[in-house]
């Protein structure tokens, strides 16, 4: 190596050096820093609270090993169904030793139990630090004109009269100071969803539930004013767990998984771990100027307008395509896709109030189609592929007033409106 070089290499290593760059030679302040180092234990000493922590592929149990991984003194798996609790408890403790696991049953809604596992982590430990009101239902996947006032409540209380509950008992158990905690303060993280954003992305119960919610996070971190207890909501999208499993199951089974997610930027589903990070942050010190917000965690998909990946082929491949799926008589699959079989014709012809209506396999004829193109529709319970047709104006007509006659028949068999779009 020529001297030049080495020279230089010198120099560079020089500047490089921690005294070059300390603080004290460079006259730049250091980093005002609230929260601990980020690498360590990310709550360590912290004793925690979860809601919803049964389920074996669930957000809840995820988070509580997020939790425990990062140093937590104590956490509190809470469920109403204890069925897997202790065995998540044993799977903690073998695996984070320094952990303590308290296993609870109750129904995160019921203000009495949520009062005692607040007093029975201020006894115990003298303090709380973290309550991730997590439990949550998705009530019947029905239009919501076919459910009544009773059911409705079901799903908010469940829903959201455990997150008031939570945020009720756990602020004050959370200002309380210790030798071990001299500053008062903690974090409430709930679970909404991106159905509760915006539509169209689960049941009206459900999602007026988690647009509640949000609201409950964001009118409790403005009454918590000046206490340090920061509250947050989580808005996961579509994310692989109990609650969804028989959408993926269903979609294993006949074979369109990879098909899941595609609606959002990040084209696939998530899973409970990738929640539980956000969650693991949020109760952590390290979000300690994030409060009153509702974090999507979602793949990208409440970032943009509801968009659809239209795959379009020509108008002769996909003639080809339907027209062989009605000879070979595999009408059942073509018509469970065909719900929305209308909704271009619609826009092509002028007709309306045609959206409403199912059609049913029978109304389909073979040399009906006139242009048919194959469309993704997403909500929280997965994608939708969809065969939108276009048929020609008198067809259409014909197949409207049939449709229409048929919801009146249902009507009156039934004593209610056949609203399923
Ligand atoms: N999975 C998703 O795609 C998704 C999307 C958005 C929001 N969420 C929300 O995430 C949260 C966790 O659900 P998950 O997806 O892990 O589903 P999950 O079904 O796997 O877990 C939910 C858990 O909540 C428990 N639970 C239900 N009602 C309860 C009650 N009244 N009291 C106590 N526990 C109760 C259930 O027993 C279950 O163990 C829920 O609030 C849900 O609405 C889920």
């Amino acid at each position: 190596m020529s001297d030049k070089a080495m020279d230089r290499i010198q120099a560079l290593g020089k500047q490089l050096s921690p005294s070059s760059t300390s603080v004290e030679d460079s006259g730049i302040p250091p980093i005002k820093k609230v929260a601990g180092k980020s690498a360590g234990p990310r709550v360590g000493g912290k004793v925690i609270i979860i809601t919803g922590a049964n389920s074996p592929l669930g957000i809840g149990r995820a988070s509580a090993h997020q939790f425990a991984e990062n140093g937590a003194r104590a956490v509190y798996i809470c469920d109403r169904d204890g069925t897997h609790l202790e065995a998540h408890r044993r799977e903690l403790l073998a695996l984070y030793p320094g952990v303590e696991v308290h296993t609870r049953e109750f129904d995160a809604a019921d203000e009495a139990a949520v009062r005692a596992i607040v007093d029975d982590a201020v006894q115990r430990y003298g303090r709380l630090d973290v309550f991730f009101a997590n439990a949550g239902v998705t009530g019947r996947p029905a239009v919501f004109t076919d459910i009544d006032g009773a059911e409705f409540l079901r799903v908010l209380d469940t829903n959201v009269t455990s997150v008031f509950l939570a945020a009720k008992y756990a602020a004050p158990a959370m200002t309380k100071t210790s030798p071990e905690k001299p500053e008062g303060g903690g974090s409430i993280v709930a679970t909404a969803s991106v159905a509760g954003l915006r539509s169209n992305a689960g049941p009206t119960a459900y999602s007026a539930s988690k647009a509640a919610v949000i609201s409950v996070a964001q009118t409790a971190a403005f009454q918590l004013a000046g206490t340090g207890v920061r509250v947050n909501a989580v808005c996961p999208g579509l994310i692989e767990t109990g609650m969804t499993a028989p959408t993926f199951e269903a979609a294993r089974a006949r074979g369109t998984e990879r098909r899941i997610g595609q609606l959002n930027p990040a084209r696939r589903a998530g899973c409970a771990d990738e929640v539980a990070r956000a969650v693991l942050f949020l109760g952590s010190d390290e979000a300690s100027y994030v409060n009153g917000q509702a974090w999507a965690v979602d793949g990208g998909l409440s970032a943009g307008h509801p968009f659809s990946w239209i795959k379009r082929k020509s108008r002769e491949e996909w003639r080809a395509h339907i027209e062989d799926a009605l000879e070979k008589k595999s009408r059942n699959e073509l018509s469970r896709r065909l719900q929305y079989i209308l909704r271009s014709t619609e826009d092509r012809t002028g007709l309306d109030d045609v959206y409403p209506y199912n059609i049913s396999e029978d109304m389909l004829q073979e040399g009906d189609v006139a242009e048919v193109w194959e469309e993704d529709h997403e909500n929280e319970d997965g994608d939708e592929d969809e065969i939108e047709v276009a048929l020609d104006e008198d067809k259409a007509v014909g197949m409207e007033s049939q449709a229409k006659a048929g919801n009146e028949k249902a009507t009156n068999e039934n004593g209610e409106r056949n609203t399923n779009p």
